[in-house]
């Protein structure tokens, strides 16, 4: 990567993690992940968000300081907005290799780097609204609590409007040598509307709450750039992505798209067998359906998909007494997610007593679920069940439609 002016004195550094790693240890990324960071010269010099030490990273930092003429040892100040190791896991090799840099965090933050690191130097600490003057330049620190983690604070250049919002209106993919949103063409846009939804649903969803407050606590910034640590740059029409996370996070309240994921774990395919029924009968009404296989798809697309459709079809069979497992773990996420406030149905087979929809009705009973009627069958299903999914299907797109 390349380093990128973004104002006078500002410029983006960073590096693309594009080494098949999962991010958080947990999410798959195939086209990577950048990991954002900024510097503010003034008279004093501050580095906003770091990397991790990870996939070549640093290096690529440092090779792009060396392009905009910074050495390392000028660093005054280095600014963590969030302790996420991804933007602050390099911190133990960036102080050894700099003198007297002053780290700025919150409160919490510093709690977090010494916990995470165990610093024992000085910290700034910055409270809400609290400036750093760099001397021809400066910054002021705005606390998101829980976007993503506690302690999380955006950094704001008053001058530019730039917004540097860390993990705040961020997105999976790698970038490329153009970062600006009026720099990359319209498939590339649709490319990071997908990558940025998979990030939210996978990484910022169970704090869509916080996320609301935290976008109408800066509505009252005139943001002109909008520089997130992962993603594209948004300077040309920034309120694209401040209105896409606001809708993202509305869909935690029930205001999703008119669409249905179907979820789908069979263990001999008898459960499998009335997916089509059931499609049939969804498409009947004319609404979309995203079908996943489980175990075979990962979550971390499943969840996307579930995040932004308002019905759900969740379909598996009884396993000892239970759900099987692969789509049971599936609904922990969704609870650990916050997947709220959705037109469900589910369906499936058992071959002696059942149990799966007791297990299923227990594990879903805070989630503020709207179910029909779900559809359970002995053995084989036959032209009675079939008939049923298909009406089932249809009654759930009813109710989509409707919503
Ligand atoms: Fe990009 Fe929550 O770290």
């Amino acid at each position: 990567m390349k380093s990128n002016k973004i104002a006078d004195g500002i410029f983006q550094l960073g590096a693309n993690i594009n080494n098949g790693d999962l991010f958080e240890g947990l999410w798959p990324i195939p086209d990577g992940v950048s990991l954002n960071s900024y510097i503010v010269k003034g008279e004093k010099t501050a580095l906003i968000d770091l990397v991790d030490d990870w996939d070549n990273a640093p290096n690529n930092l440092l090779n792009q300081l060396d392009q905009i003429d910074i050495e390392l040892e000028s660093i005054d100040y280095i600014v963590l907005n969030h302790l996420e190791p991804d933007h602050t896991g390099w911190i133990k090799g960036f102080l050894e290799k700099t003198k007297d840099v002053v780290i700025v965090t919150s409160p919490k933050g510093e709690k977090m780097l010494r916990a995470l690191f165990s610093y024992q130097g000085e910290v700034l600490v910055v409270n809400d609204g609290d400036e750093l003057d760099l001397g021809g330049q400066k910054l002021t620190f705005y606390h998101i609590p829980f976007v993503h983690w506690p302690e999380t604070m955006v950094t704001f250049h008053k001058e530019s409007g730039v917004l540097f919002s860390c993990d705040a209106f961020g997105s999976y993919g790698a970038l490329g040598n153009e970062v600006f949103d009026d720099q990359i063409s319209e498939e590339k846009h649709k490319f990071y509307d997908n990558e940025s939804l998979r990030y939210y649903a996978n990484i910022v969803a169970g704090y869509s709450l916080p996320v609301i407050k935290a976008i109408d606590k800066l509505e009252g910034l005139d943001v002109k750039v909008i520089a997130p640590s992962h993603g594209i740059i948004w300077r040309e029409n920034p309120s694209i992505i401040i209105e896409r996370y606001r809708k993202f996070a509305k869909y935690m309240s029930g205001e999703a798209e008119k669409e249905i994921t179907m979820i789908v774990g069979s263990m001999y395919g008898k459960t499998k067998a009335v997916v089509s029924s059931i499609v049939k009968g969804i498409r009947s009404e004319g609404i979309p359906v995203h079908i996943f296989n489980v175990p075979e798809d990962d979550i971390s697309f499943i969840l996307s998909s579930a995040w932004k459709s308002k019905g759900l079809v969740i379909g598996m069979p009884t396993y000892e007494g239970k759900m099987f497992p692969p789509t049971s773990s599936v609904l922990e996420m969704f609870s650990l997610k916050h997947v709220w406030n959705k037109e469900v149905f589910r369906f499936g087979s058992y071959s002696w007593s059942g149990g799966a929809q007791r297990d299923f009705e227990n594990k879903t009973e805070k989630l503020k679920w709207n179910c029909i009627e779900p559809l359970e069958w002995l053995g084989e299903a036959k032209e009675e069940e079939l008939n049923s999914a298909y009406l089932q299907g249809k009654k759930l797109a009813i109710k989509v439609k409707e919503s």
